[in-house]
């Protein structure tokens, strides 16, 4: 059997993504703040030859994070940009929301961020859960899951529209003729849609990889459909490998009916991760990070990431029956309403444990040897491409993984030896999309 390369995306959460990791961290708190912290993990993800980091973007934060976690949301573009400097050939994919950005501007911040890397960006298209962006944003209110998702899909073609409004040969560079570049070889967007009026052409030409790579992590019918239309890479994908094959085969499915290729549709799945030298010392890491933890900030983040107000509940009362009368605002709500129905009488702090983790991912606890057992089952499985390493805690899970997982993989032949090109696209064996 000729397998297919596996891919990894590495999920950069300041000190890991368990909400305890900070607390095991010996370094200043305040490292977080720094270049260097985020240049070193991105140094040890390229060290292992990974296909990119990740940066999630949180452009609203509810109050009750600050006492519980760092707090770090910079402009994820921003962060990669500089990262850009000190890697050279690992992908940068940062997070843009489109539900609270105007699609010439972010368009163009990507197009920016790929041309400075030398074609390594990526886009994760969101649409932003929390509803306490909307009054950051001079909007009166948080527009609803449908809404958003129509606007998504409108937003991601204006930008595809702007990134090829340059053809790739555009450039003349004639200094005796005075042409820099020939005019005839710009399409300006003109568009008017529902939700977006853009006239004119990206403001410098056509990025290296065309298009920034597109990321998708929905995980509703809509979440669902535009990756189909749009994601060259799916970050979602659910706990168990059965439904996860499924997940990846209607992905495929609808990709393919709207006439996509869907080897062009990569799944990547989010999974925490804690690593040990041994079973047991791993075990013991992952309950050492569980007896730091909250339950004041489970109960209160697992509404905040629903996209409700943690401050108008009560966490000793079940949760009210008349929430889920009204359409809810995104799958992970779905979740905490499924949890809360299944315990009627349970109070709302005991129902937060079953649906926490930012994403409510798997948290695989094991050996090296036992995690590159579980990724090939579940490539061979045809439940995933690759994963969206988190570690629960950065940067010590993700050096284990670089260090000890990765070598394990190249010896069974699952991962490259050595970065084959410079480009994102090119690690992921994604085609470069002409202009029209
Ligand atoms: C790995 C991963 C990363 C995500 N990163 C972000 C993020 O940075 N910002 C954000 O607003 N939502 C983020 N999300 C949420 C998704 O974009 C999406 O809203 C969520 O999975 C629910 O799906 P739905 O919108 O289709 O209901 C992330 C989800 C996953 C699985």
């Amino acid at each position: 059997m000729s397998l297919r390369p596996l891919h990894f995306n590495a999920f950069i959460w300041p000190n890991g993504y368990h909400e305890s990791a900070w607390r095991l961290a010996d370094d200043d708190v305040r490292n977080v703040l720094g270049l260097p912290y985020y240049a070193d993990i991105a140094r040890t993800a390229e060290r292992g030859l990974l296909d990119s980091i990740f940066l999630a973007d949180n452009i609203a934060i509810a109050d009750y994070r600050a006492t519980h976690l760092p707090q770090v949301q910079f402009d994820p573009i921003a962060v990669l940009s500089a990262l850009a400097a000190s890697t050279e050939h690992i992908g940068l994919i940062g997070t843009g929301s489109t539900t609270y950005n105007e699609p010439y501007e972010l368009a163009r911040r990507f197009a920016t961020l790929d041309h400075l890397s030398g074609g390594r960006a990526g886009w994760n298209i969101v649409t932003t859960v929390t509803p306490l962006a909307a009054a950051n944003f001079g909007e009166r209110s948080h527009p609803d899951h449908a809404d958003r998702y129509s606007r998504a899909d409108e937003f991601v073609e204006v930008a595809t529209r702007l990134w090829d409004s340059w053809a790739d040969d555009a450039i003349v560079g004639d200094r005796d003729g005075g042409v820099w570049a020939d005019r005839g070889k710009l399409r300006a967007p003109r568009f008017h849609g529902r939700f977006y009026d853009v006239e004119g052409v990206q403001p410098f030409p056509r990025s290296p990889q065309g298009r920034p790579v597109m990321v998708l992590a929905g995980q509703s019918g809509a979440g669902v459909r535009l990756a189909a239309r749009h994601a060259e890479m799916a970050f979602s994908g659910p706990p168990s490998l059965e439904a996860a094959v499924a997940f990846r085969a209607d992905l495929h499915a609808q990709a393919a009916a709207l006439g996509r290729d869907p080897d062009q549709v990569l799944v990547l799945p989010a999974l925490m991760v804690t690593l040990g030298g041994t079973e047991a010392e791993a075990r013991s890491r992952a309950q050492r990070l569980e007896d730091l933890a909250s339950s004041e900030f489970r109960w209160q983040n697992a509404l905040y990431t629903a996209g409700l107000d943690p401050d108008g509940f009560d966490p000793d009362a079940p949760l009210p029956a008349s929430l889920w009368e009204v359409p809810s605002p995104s799958t992970r709500t779905d979740q905490l309403y499924a949890a809360a129905r299944a315990r009627p009488d349970a109070p709302l702090r005991e129902v937060a444990q079953e649906v926490r983790g930012g994403a409510g991912h798997t948290h695989f606890v094991g050996t090296p040897e036992q995690l590159a057992d579980y990724i090939a089952t579940w490539q061979d499985a045809g439940a995933v491409d690759g994963f969206t390493i988190m570690g629960s805690t950065i940067p010590h899970e993700l050096t284990a993984f670089v260090d000890h997982v990765i070598p394990i993989l190249q010896r069974r032949n699952r991962f490259r030896t050595d970065y084959a090109g410079s480009t994102l696209r090119g690690h992921l064996g994604l085609s470069r999309p002409s202009a029209p």
